[in-house]
């Protein structure tokens, strides 16, 4: 034996990405994700799924969670997601990602999950009452990824350390079982348009789903009248629109509109600030209201449309699941072989 370094991964890449089933999407996930994943799904072999079981790591009331599956598939589709080119599946209905994930909770070390700032976050003060799939998520969430083989990772900032552990868990694997290039090291794709989409009532905090306020948000089954309202009640300053991205600096809230305005329009904040320079907030918000309706209406009727016949919903579903099983199947297999399991 040489001392080189070891084999790296050399398969074929692969996006893969999923959402939880909890909560009503809004502007930041269409954006930030749901746009990206139909982008991507031209540029490689892409696998979407819906993070169920992610989501019972929190109370889900059995009588609304497969719905809520359907409402982001039918967002998925709202989005540009496409069945035939993507492979869209419920996370629980390929068995494979909760069997990969009990190896990799015998991979993964304690302390690198004692490190995970998510878990320290949604646990809050009483960490002894939270699930311990809570804890766990992690090594979940690496599972979904590997059990692919994916290579790349759409996801928001707050989500670097779990693909860092998940690279952590990949190499570990990798080293111990004596199969240097079996698992990818993933990338996360944090960047792009529409990454950094922050709440409409603070410019400091991020759009999100768990902000009690209702109007910090747009969400795409707002109907256009809600949606105009709440950016007329956008929280802004006194000041005029400035020439220069520099000149946002200090002013997250007009920087964070201006930059909504440019991530709905396909165009750069710099090239939405020439346009409106100098004008006040009284001029720009109706326009950025025009802009959000005419964007985001179509999508929330679309996913309106699909809602209604949940049936085409599940054919997606069904068939996607299928294809994901077969996909994982290999994966599994390879994996129990080289863990030593009897019958593999
Ligand atoms: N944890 C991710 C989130 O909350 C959702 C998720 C679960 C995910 N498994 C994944 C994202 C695998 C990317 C890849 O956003």
């Amino acid at each position: 034996m040489t001392d080189q370094a070891p084999a790296a991964y050399s398969g074929p890449q692969r996006v893969l990405s999923g959402v939880q089933p909890s909560g009503a999407l809004h502007l930041g996930n269409y954006l930030g994700a749901l746009v990206k994943f139909a982008r991507l799904q031209h540029e490689m072999d892409t696998f979407i799924f819906v993070a169920d079981m992610h989501a019972i790591t929190v109370w889900q009331d059995p009588k609304l969670l497969a719905n809520q599956v359907r409402e982001i598939t039918a967002a998925y589709l709202a989005s540009g997601l496409d069945p035939e080119k993507a492979t869209i599946f419920p996370q629980s209905a390929v068995p494979a990602h909760a069997e990969l994930a009990w190896i990799f909770n015998c991979v993964a070390r304690l302390g690198w999950l004692d490190r995970m700032t998510q878990f320290k976050e949604k646990s809050g003060k009483h960490k002894e009452r939270a699930s311990v799939g809570l804890y766990t998520y992690p090594v979940l969430q690496a599972a979904d990824i590997l059990l692919y083989k994916a290579t790349h990772v759409p996801v928001g900032d707050d989500q670097r350390q779990h693909l860092e552990l998940t690279r952590d868990i990949a190499a570990k694997f990798n080293h111990d079982f004596e199969a240097p290039a079996f698992f990818p090291l993933p990338d996360a794709l944090t960047q792009g348009p529409g990454s950094r989409i922050m709440s409409l009532r603070d410019g400091t905090a991020k759009m999100s789903k768990s902000d009690p306020s209702d109007n910090s948000r747009l969400n795409l089954l707002d109907e256009p009248d809600l949606v105009a309202q709440k950016i007329r009640k956008a929280k802004t300053d006194p000041e005029p629109l400035p020439e220069t991205l520099d000149e946002l600096k200090g002013r997250p809230e007009a920087e964070n509109l201006i930059g909504i305005y440019a991530a709905l329009d396909g165009r750069s904040s710099a090239e939405v600030l020439a346009e409106f320079a100098g004008q006040g907030f009284g001029a720009f918000k109706p326009k950025l209201a025009e802009l959000a309706v005419e964007k985001l209406g179509p999508v929330g009727a679309e996913m309106r449309r699909l809602m209604a016949d949940p049936a085409e919903i599940d054919r997606v579903l069904a068939k996607g699941a299928e294809r994901a099983r077969e996909a994982a199947a290999p994966t599994l297999a390879e994996t129990r072989r080289l863990v030593g399991f009897w019958g593999a």
